[in-house]
């Protein structure tokens, strides 16, 4: 589905991503690890769209998508959500949702003052798709809160939410369980497997070693800008250089 190669990302002197190829098969749950400052999120952000690679591609679907806006690498099938959490604080959870579906409307409902009778149909039938997305992360009682007041790790269920609510194709996940506790973990592992039933494909990054071997088809590893090792699970768990280098560390 993805195929990355050779993407190099530079800031200045420093080569955040160097040389990396990564392939991530449909309808699997990839993940990318590493330690703190390795360029994850970096390399995320070159296939989001949010920086142009110094050089190397970036290959979805057979289409060459590096350097495109993240729009429109969106509007090709790909969402994704933020190690720092990206929301709308002061809205509620549900608008939230909403403006994940926002450019897949006809009209702008958000800022549109007069609206006709197939506007508000419109509306309505986005409000009940956003309501059923709730539903699926299990934030249905929260519809109403303000995203703000939920906790951090309802917050990143409501990033996951909204990420899908733009129905990709791939969605992206930045250390989803980055302040979960452990009910929370296990809830997102079952998550996991109910996004993959969808058809939807993940690409992980995690640092929870638990959630990361147990549900992960296949690993990725990067170090200082460079990819390690790759291989399945076992295969990362056993590996020399991994562990000198990761989890070892720990
Ligand atoms: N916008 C930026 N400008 C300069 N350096 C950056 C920027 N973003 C990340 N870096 C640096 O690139 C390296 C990789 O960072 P990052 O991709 O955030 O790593 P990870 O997500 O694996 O922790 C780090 O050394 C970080 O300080
Ligand atoms: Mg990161």
């Amino acid at each position: 589905m993805l195929t990355t190669d050779k993407v190099t990302v530079k800031f200045g002197g420093l080569t955040a991503v160097n040389q990396v190829s990564v392939h991530v098969e449909a309808h699997r749950i990839t993940g990318l690890i590493g330690p703190n400052g390795a360029g994850k999120t970096t390399f995320f952000n070159c296939i989001s769209g949010v920086y142009r690679p110094n050089s190397g591609s970036v290959i979805f679907e057979g289409n060459h998508i590096e350097g495109k806006k993240p729009y429109q690498v969106n509007r090709a099938g790909i969402s994704r959500t933020y190690q720092i959490i990206n929301l709308f604080k002061k809205m509620n959870v549900l608008e939230n949702v909403l403006v994940g579906m926002h450019p897949r409307l006809k009209s702008g409902y958000l800022s549109d003052m007069f609206r006709t009778p197939s506007q508000r149909r419109e509306e309505k039938a986005a409000y009940e798709r956003a309501y059923e997305w709730l539903k699926f992360v299990d934030l249905q009682d929260h519809a109403l809160d303000p995203a703000g007041s939920l906790s951090y790790g309802k917050q990143r269920l409501l990033e996951i939410a909204r990420s899908l609510a733009s129905t990709p194709k791939l969605i992206l996940l930045d250390e989803p369980a980055a302040g979960m506790n452990s009910k929370e973990k296990e809830e997102l592992d079952e998550l996991l497997k109910r996004i993959l039933e969808l058809g939807v494909t993940v690409l992980m990054v995690e640092h929870d070693m638990k959630l990361v071997m147990g549900i992960c088809h296949y690993l990725n590893v990067l170090s200082e800008g460079k990819l390690l090792a790759k291989g399945t699970p076992s295969e990362i768990q056993n590996n020399p250089d991994v562990i000198q280098a990761y989890l070892g560390g720990e």
